[in-house]
């Protein structure tokens, strides 16, 4: 007789697939992407733009394939009517999440392979909806703020021209710098949740969008990628470096969870939080504010003292996007920006040898009950 499966709530340690794409080294605490170490990325000065290409293509790309990459995402800068319209058409109450979510689903309608899922045209849709939602996200905002467009430039690479338009001026080099490392730094981490419902969506054979759509809309929770405006909310809501320790006491003890902090994998600390944390550094070397990472310092000591957990990317990246003068409802989109390069590698990777993801369930619920009609109940 075979064994029953185990059960495992919320799936933790569970090996629900294969990838040649990232894994978490647990035991030195490392990202590897595709062979490499996600720091060694940030720290060689790689550019976001590279990180894709390594998502997408399985290697770096040499200096001929960069330009060449680079010049298609570029010529990709444009959104289609359609998707114009419906961005100004929503409520300017519209979370831009939600809007950002509804901006990919339909980019699918307006994409001319909307449903052909051969790896080629699934990679010219990724590098599509990589050149297309950083312009999504500036234009719901500049909307919502009764502000013009700001129509993209051609010679900025990704993480300045999302800065541009998202204020109309030159960003300056720091600010490019740190938004460089933090979409490298979100742009894939193997099987976490939004990617796992992006990858179930693939399998179904669902189209890229429709994928992406689903990881937009699992992204947005406070417990996955919302976690960075939640904790950003928190630090205001501490309000000063002197209250910092009392406040997380409290919340502690009113069993609240403390956002930008824990992780289902690491254990011992983010991988990322080091290199975040580095490029956090440089904004608050340019604007001279020291507030946020002084409140995010003392609430990582109480947490390590009290509870034994370690920050999240999310911590350091919300007091960085905060430094930049990102207003806190795009710090998610702002991610998805990024992580559209980790799904798209993934739903690629999941339709090129597909099998349906259709996991089991225990159920909980009463067996052998007698029907009767309505008038009888
Ligand atoms: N604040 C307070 N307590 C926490 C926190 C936290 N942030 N994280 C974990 N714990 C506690 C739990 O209460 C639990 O304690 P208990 O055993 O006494 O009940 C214990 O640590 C284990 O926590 P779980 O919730 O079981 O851990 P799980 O792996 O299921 O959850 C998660 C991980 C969702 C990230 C959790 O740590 C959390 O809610 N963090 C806050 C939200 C957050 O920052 N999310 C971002 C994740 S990273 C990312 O998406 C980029």
């Amino acid at each position: 007789m075979s064994e029953a499966p185990t059960y495992s709530p919320g799936l933790a340690g569970v090996i629900a697939g294969e990838s040649a794409i990232s894994c978490i080294d647990v035991e030195r605490n490392k990202l590897n992407m595709r062979g490499y170490d996600l720091v060694d990325l940030t720290e060689g000065g790689a550019s976001f733009e590279e990180v894709a290409y390594l998502l997408l293509h399985d290697d770096l790309p040499n200096a001929g394939q960069l330009a060449a990459f680079c010049d298609a995402l570029t010529v990709e800068r444009h959104l289609p009517d359609p998707v114009v319209q419906m961005i100004n058409a929503a409520p300017k109450s519209a979370h831009p999440m939600a809007l950002l979510r509804t901006a990919v689903s339909s980019l699918g309608y307006c994409d001319i392979e909307a449903e052909d899922n051969s790896h080629e045209a699934n990679v010219r849709k990724a590098v599509r909806l990589l050149a297309k939602v950083p312009l999504a996200i500036a234009a719901g905002h500049r909307n919502a703020q009764g502000l013009e467009p700001v129509e993209p430039r051609d010679d900025l690479g990704l993480a300045a021209n999302l800065l541009y338009m998202l204020r109309g001026d030159d960003p300056q080099p720091y600010a490019v710098d740190a938004m460089n490392v933090s979409l490298i730094l979100y742009s894939e981490h193997g099987y976490n949740a939004s990617t796992f419902a992006a990858r179930v969506a693939a399998s179904t054979l669902a189209d890229m969008h429709a994928a992406i759509t689903v990881g937009v809309a699992t992204l947005g929770g406070p417990l996955h990628g919302g976690a960075n405006e939640a904790a950003m909310e928190m630090m205001l809501e501490i309000g000063t470096p002197d209250n910092a320790r009392a406040w997380v006491m409290d919340a502690l003890e009113s069993k609240r969870k403390i956002m930008g902090f824990g992780h289902r994998e690491y254990k011992s600390g983010d991988s990322r939080v080091p290199a975040m944390k580095q490029a956090g550094q440089l904004v608050l070397e340019a604007t001279g504010e020291d507030r946020w990472r002084q409140i995010a310092e003392i609430a990582e000591e109480t947490m390590l003292s009290e509870k034994g957990i370690f920050p999240n990317l999310d911590l350091p990246c919300a007091y960085t996007y905060y430094g930049l003068d990102i207003p806190i409802p795009l710090f998610t989109p702002i991610f998805v920006a990024s992580r559209v390069s980790g799904w798209a590698a993934h739903v690629i990777e999941q339709q090129d040898n597909n099998r349906l993801i259709r996991p089991n369930h225990n159920y909980t619920g009463p067996v052998g009950r007698t029907f009767k009609p309505v008038d009888q109940r």
